[in-house]
């Protein structure tokens, strides 16, 4: 299985979400669907949410082509399966990101999210070689979160994080080891240290 967190999530989902077109958005992201993704387990053994059910109606098709955070949807039910694993995984609620019942209307939110999935992702990998996903970075005390680096933003502790859970867990795409300057142009303490790195192509080349 190539998204082990897809199928995770997806009873949870496809039960808040009853296969209507947009789900009400204070059931989507209400509590109860909150705490069922927290109990669940990594498990790879659980059948493609696209999969073609003898008796059952055919998978809805995608509704658009997805190049970011849904890049990996099949069919449009794991469009909504993604959508709950990402809620989990940065502990917020759809609105965090989308105008409510609009969910086709892009938000900034959606823009870095976008770019985290389509930009940023695909030049790192794990140390093991595997491909990072969302809950490989936004976690504070073992629950998902939006913001990683402080709130406020706390520069001690940004440096911190980016040393022991960044530069530490993450390699290039290509394998190379990650440095400071792979993203932000110089080390930190350098003039030609850049702070920002979300929305822009500082990110290591290879
Ligand atoms: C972290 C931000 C974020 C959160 C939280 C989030 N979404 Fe999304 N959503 C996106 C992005 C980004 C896209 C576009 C994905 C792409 O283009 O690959 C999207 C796309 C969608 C779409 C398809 C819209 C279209 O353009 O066709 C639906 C429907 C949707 N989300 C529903 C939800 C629901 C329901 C929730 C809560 C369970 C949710 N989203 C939570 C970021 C988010
Ligand atoms: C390699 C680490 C990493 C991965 C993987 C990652 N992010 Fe991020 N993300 C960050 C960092 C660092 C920030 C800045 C956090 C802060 O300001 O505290 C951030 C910020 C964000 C923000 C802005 C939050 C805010 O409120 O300012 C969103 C939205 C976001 N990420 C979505 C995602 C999504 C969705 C995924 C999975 C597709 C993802 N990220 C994967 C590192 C990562
Ligand atoms: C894979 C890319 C990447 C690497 C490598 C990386 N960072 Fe970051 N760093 C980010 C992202 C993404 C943010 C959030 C930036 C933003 O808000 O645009 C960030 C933010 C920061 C911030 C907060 C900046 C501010 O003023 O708001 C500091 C400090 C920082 N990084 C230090 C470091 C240090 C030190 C290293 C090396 C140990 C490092 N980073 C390596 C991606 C990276």
């Amino acid at each position: 299985v190539r998204f082990p967190w897809l199928v995770l999530i997806s009873g949870a989902l496809a039960a808040a979400c009853g296969g209507a077109p947009l789900p009400p958005s204070d059931s989507a992201d209400s509590a109860p669907l909150g705490n069922q993704l927290t109990h669940l387990h990594r498990a790879a053994d659980v059948p493609d949410d696209c999969a073609v059910i003898p008796g059952k109606p055919p998978p809805e098709p995608l509704e658009r082509k997805y190049t970011g955070v849904a890049a990996a949807a099949r069919c449009q039910r794991q469009v909504y399966t993604i959508m709950g694993g990402v809620t989990h995984f940065l502990g917020v609620k759809c609105e965090y990101c989308h105008v409510k019942n609009d969910y086709r209307a892009m938000t900034e939110r959606k823009r870095i999210a976008n770019w985290m999935a389509s930009e940023l992702i695909p030049r790192l990998r794990k140390q093991d070689g595997s491909k990072p996903w969302c809950n490989d970075c936004h976690v504070v005390n073992g629950e998902g979160a939006a913001k990683i680096l402080g709130q406020p933003r706390n520069r001690p502790w940004a440096i911190e994080w980016m040393t022991t859970r960044l530069v530490a867990n993450f390699q290039t795409a290509k394998g190379n080891a990650l440095h400071c300057k792979s993203c932000h142009h110089a080390n930190i303490g350098s003039p030609a240290f850049e702070a920002h790195v979300i929305l822009t192509d500082n990110l290591p080349k290879d």
